[in-house]
């Protein structure tokens, strides 16, 4: 075995050169493994005892793509990748690619300029380049349409979502799953192609010929895809180098994917993208937790109340194999959440997307009680009951005296002080805030809060699990509305503000949908319901949601809200809604004016900002990126907009504290701004760059 150099070695036997490329953890493609590519294959070539070449990775995967960390900087001085892939796909022996684990983005482009790509039955490819505002930078674009056609290749580069190797197979983009040792049947195949031209994939010409001149297939697809695209450059420009890739010959095909490529690497898009990227594998890192801290093991969970947040909580374990017994207070609040659960999974079922042996598997993994001492041997209890501090006591002062020894007691508190609730216990190092979002079993987030004695092992445990069931943990600390809530509830009072001004409920909705959120604050509350918390007897008409709850005005429910709403859920704007407004603003004196869509989007977005940083200086977030990872994951922030800390650092934070000032001296104390984005404004200093 030869070292090419420290991560690349090659070893040729009976016949076969195997270049092994070993550069954890992922073997991106950084200069050096560019290098080793590079100088392996002209190794290979040059030795005469080679007859094919076996491309293979080491560690827990083959190539997953280009270095990411190196993007916008200069890189290592090395062979570019375009070097490196004509040197492959011109190789004059055959060469195969060996793959396991993940051949993502530049991984993937890698295989494609081999010419044979043989798998293991596990192995999954993919080009998600689109997932951090990018396209296949590197021939995917132009070879992967004359292995499955145009309209597989858009679907795979602008989702982004990843093949089974079976599916690749089927596809043509794999030549064969093998059974067994990897190396071995690659070591085979490759023999077996010995002395048999090597194809390229550049020159297949009948996927694309087919599809030549085929406009209608890119306009429908255009059409079928504006909503899930808009805001975003890089699909537009994947379909443009698709189109080239069936109208162009090849090269012409590549300069086109080149030049696009170029204008999204620059883009604050992608900066915004692969900034997620990373933030959400920095949510993992804590400080004073270390990776070495034990963890406790969770192999039952109880739940207590089935209600909107206990069913879908208890779905997330269920899914993951974890037995579950919820508790509710009355028979048919048990069975009603049951129901629900059910019901939930019978409709997955029926989109395809589980079995009805899965539905039956799952629903027998969940237990009911109404006797909190049935979780007496749960390992972590989820508390999901109403949102009142005398009840959630209440219900924790009973779980302590039930509870196993070292069980995790959680909360699903929405706002309420985590410390008081532990001190309703023995035991406040077993308890922590696991604050899931509405629908539980469906969004990523999953807020932990810490309370001022929880454990670093109980704090360890959250975080794995949140990965086992498939969430982004972000470890927040005790604040009202911790980090999600509390920022949200700043761009509500604004919301509500700008109404009472002039502003119409669908003027501030659309600002902060073209900003990027799939709806408005005021489309929110009629999804949500308007008469959350509004009773008939306490209410004073002395909101607009008030009035409008009078009115019987109660949001998608009965078709009725800010907006009216047809059979179909089509919201239009309603006259009643703006009569309503009218008349509450001339009943409070108010004197309506027409109000900028600036001013709407700084009067609800940059109140955000202040209060993230003044989490940040209270050290209710860890880091800055963390904030932006529960914005994206939990509330809708576009992703290509980088959460809310991102998109400040861009805007740029003088810029922001000159604006909140100018709305200080015109309205109040509310734009206060705080002193850490004061101090970071003045010395031209960044969010990103806060670390607690
Ligand atoms: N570049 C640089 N670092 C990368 C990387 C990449 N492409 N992919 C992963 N890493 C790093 C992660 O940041 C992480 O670092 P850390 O340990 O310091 O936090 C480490 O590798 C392990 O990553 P994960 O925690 O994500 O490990 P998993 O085993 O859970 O997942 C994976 C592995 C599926 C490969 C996942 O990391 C992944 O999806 N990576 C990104 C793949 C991708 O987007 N490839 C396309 C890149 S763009 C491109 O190729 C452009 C080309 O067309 C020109
Ligand atoms: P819900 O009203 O739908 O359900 C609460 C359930 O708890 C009811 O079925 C009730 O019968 C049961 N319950 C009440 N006291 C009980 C007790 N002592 N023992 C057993 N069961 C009891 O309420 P929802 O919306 O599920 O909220 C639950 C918690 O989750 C609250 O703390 C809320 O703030 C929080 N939350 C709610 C979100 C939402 O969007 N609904 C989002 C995130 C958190």
């Amino acid at each position: 075995m030869v070292a090419i150099n420290n991560v690349t070695t090659l070893d040729v036997a009976d016949g076969i050169a195997v270049l092994t490329i070993d550069s954890p953890p992922v073997n991106a493609l950084s200069g050096p493994v560019r290098q080793g590519l590079y100088d392996g294959i002209s190794a290979a070539l040059k030795d005469d005892a080679a007859k094919a070449i076996v491309l293979l990775c080491g560690g827990r995967t083959f190539i997953a793509g280009a270095d990411i960390s190196e993007f916008g900087k200069p890189g290592p001085q090395a062979v570019g990748l375009n070097e490196t892939f004509e040197a492959i796909e011109n190789a004059t022996k055959p060469v195969v690619a060996a793959i396991h684990g993940t051949a993502l983005g530049g991984g993937l482009e890698v295989a494609l300029t081999c010419h044979y790509r043989v798998a293991v039955p596990s192995a999954k490819a993919g080009l998600p380049e689109v997932k951090l505002g990018l396209l296949p930078g590197a021939g995917g674009t132009q070879r992967l349409p004359r292995l499955t056609g145009a309209a597989k290749a858009l679907a795979v580069m602008t989702s982004g979502d990843q093949l089974s190797a079976k599916e690749a197979v089927s596809l043509g983009i794999f030549d064969k799953v093998v059974d067994g040792d990897l190396k071995e049947g690659a070591i085979a195949f490759a023999k077996s192609v010995i002395g048999k031209p090597s194809p390229r994939v550049r020159d297949r010409q009948e996927k694309v010929e087919a599809d030549r001149g085929n406009t209608a297939l890119f306009a429908d697809f255009r059409k079928a895809n504006a909503r899930a695209f808009r805001g975003q450059k890089a699909p537009e420009s994947i379909i443009q180098c698709i189109e080239a890739a069936v109208n162009l010959p090849f090269d012409e095909g590549i300069a086109v994917e080149r030049k696009l490529f170029g204008g999204l690497i620059t883009s604050p898009e992608s900066a915004a993208m692969r900034h997620i990227f990373f933030a959400e594998r920095q949510a993992n890192k804590i400080p004073d937790v270390p990776d070495s801290t034990p963890l406790l093991p969770i192999k039952k969970v109880g739940v207590i109340g089935a209600g909107t947040m206990g069913g879908g909580i208890s779905m997330n374990f269920l899914n993951a194999g974890i037995p579950v017994t919820i508790v509710e207070m009355k028979q048919d609040a048990l069975d009603r959440g049951l129901g629900v659960m059910r019901k939930n999974y019978e409709n997955t079922a029926k989109k395809g997307r589980i079995t009805e042996a899965d539905v039956e598997k799952r629903m027998g993994l969940v237990g009911g009680s109404l006797d909190l001492s049935a979780l007496a041997d749960c390992d972590l209890i989820i508390e999901a009951v109403f949102e009142n501090m005398e009840i959630k006591k209440d219900v924790f002062g009973k779980l302590d005296k039930i509870a196993k020894p070292g069980a995790i007691l959680a909360s699903n508190t929405s706002y309420l002080d985590v410390n008081e609730i532990a001190s309703a216990t023995s035991r406040p190092e077993s308890v922590i805030g696991l604050h899931f979002f509405s629908p539980a079993n469906v969004m990523r987030l999953l807020e932990i809060v810490r309370g001022d004695k929880t454990s670093k092992e109980v704090i360890a445990t959250s975080m794995k699990l949140a990965k086992t069931i498939g969430k982004v943990g972000v470890l927040v600390g005790v604040c009202p509305g911790f980090v999600g809530n509390r920022m949200l509830s700043q761009r509500q009072i604004q919301a509500n503000a700008l109404v009472n001004e002039g502003a119409m409920p669908w003027d501030v909705d659309k600002v902060l949908y073209d900003f990027g959120f799939p709806m408005g604050p005021f489309a929110m509350s009629d999804l949500a319901g308007l008469d959350i918390g509004w009773s008939k007897e306490k209410s004073t008409g002395s909101t607009v949601r008030e009035v409008m709850c009078e009115m019987d005005r109660r949001g998608q429910k009965n078709g009725k809200g800010f907006y009216d709403y047809d059979e179909n859920r089509n919201a239009t704007p309603s006259p009643v809604t703006e009569k309503i407004i009218k008349e509450f603003a001339a009943k409070s004196g108010v004197n309506p004016r027409t109000i900028s869509d600036q001013e709407i989007l700084e009067r609800t977005i940059y109140p955000m900002i202040n209060e993230g940083a003044k989490i940040l200086e209270e050290k209710k977030a860890i880091r800055a990126s963390d904030i932006d990872m529960v914005w994206v994951t939990g509330y809708g922030w576009p992703i290509y907009k980088g959460g809310p800390m991102h998109y400040a650092d861009h805007i740029g934070l003088k810029t922001i504290v000159e604006r909140l000032k100018a709305y200080q001296a015109q309205m109040g104390d509310f734009f206060k701004v705080s002193p850490l984005l004061e101090k970071l404004a003045a010395e031209g200093g960044k969010l990103s760059s806060v670390s607690n």
